[in-house]
């Protein structure tokens, strides 16, 4: 089995940021209104995650810690998923979930191998949502999920997503002059943010003068003009959104976490603001 080491401290809180929503969220649906409760895990990993202790005393299994992922935080969530789909790219992993279905054979997990964008808009459009609610976790590395993907997420009125948007990632994609940037990276951030707006946040440079031969654009300084875009991007396709919590929470943020949510019921998102407020006020 293939150990998954990635993250570091706040990818604890990132964890926390999903089970204490997926807590509230799976009370409060599963209770009076008998929905049948869909968790999309679309970046799966392993179910758990390695990392490395100081380990003077010897008191781990080699100086090793083991975390649950969010696979096993959705396995053991009360009251319980209904459905589980597990979305992978990389067969080794793939493997290890694999392991984790056998060990939980009176669930009814799917294990989807490929690649998340292609699986998570053929699982939005397969499911019949009527009688059903979904949670759905978006947990890239880095720059994978497509805007596409968000918008059929959307389209189902009945999904609420984690998102980890890879703010630094896009900042780093998205060089200081326009002219630096491949444009396999042009295409790469387009699909992220959903448009070619982006290409609008690059203004002639101070330093052009009249005799250059050609202009010099240059973006603004700083990652927040791509929160910005992100969140009112996302702001388009569902019905509400929050504020990005950015992770780590201190010095420069590699990711900023959001909550979207699709269903346009008043008592659906007045729920989700409730339990978003008190997340983010006590993480
Ligand atoms: C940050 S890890 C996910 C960690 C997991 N959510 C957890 O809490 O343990 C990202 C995972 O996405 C997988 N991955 C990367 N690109 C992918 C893609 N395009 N489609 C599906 N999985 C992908 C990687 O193999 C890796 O396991």
């Amino acid at each position: 089995m293939v150990e998954h080491r990635y993250g570091g401290d706040w990818t604890e809180i990132k964890i926390t940021l999903l089970k204490s929503y997926m807590t509230a969220y799976t009370r409060a649906l599963s209770g009076k209104n008998h929905f049948d409760l869909v968790y999309i895990d679309a970046f799966a990993g392993t179910g758990e995650r390695v990392a490395s202790v100081e380990d003077p005393m010897n008191l781990t299994q080699n100086g090793k810690i083991k975390y649950d992922g969010s696979v096993k935080v959705a396995l053991n969530m009360i009251p319980q998923f209904q459905e589980l789909y597990f979305i992978e790219k990389d067969q080794a992993k793939i493997e290890n979930l694999q392991k984790i279905k056998q060990e939980n054979q009176n669930r009814n997990i799917t294990i989807l191998k490929g690649d998340a964008n292609y699986h998570v808009k053929k699982t939005c459009q397969n499911i019949k949502w009527n009688r059903k609610r979904g949670l759905l976790f978006l947990d890239p590395y880095g720059m994978e999920v497509e805007f596409e993907t968000l918008k059929a997420i959307a389209a189902t009125k009945r999904i609420d997503v984690c998102y980890l948007f890879p703010l630094a990632g896009v900042f780093r994609q998205a060089a200081g002059k326009i002219s630096n940037i491949e444009p396999y990276k042009e295409g790469v951030l387009t699909k992220v943010l959903g448009t070619n707006d982006w290409k609008n946040l690059y203004k002639p440079s101070r330093q052009t003068s009249l005799f250059d031969s050609e202009i010099s654009l240059e973006r603004e300084r700083g990652a927040d003009v791509f929160d910005n875009m992100i969140y009112s991007r996302l702001n388009e396709v569902f019905s509400y959104v929050s504020s990005p919590v950015k992770l780590p929470k201190k010095g420069v943020p590699f990711f900023s976490f959001y909550y979207a949510i699709s269903n346009p019921s008043p008592a659906a998102i007045a729920l989700a603001k409730r339990i978003i407020t008190h997340i983010v006020k006590n993480c």
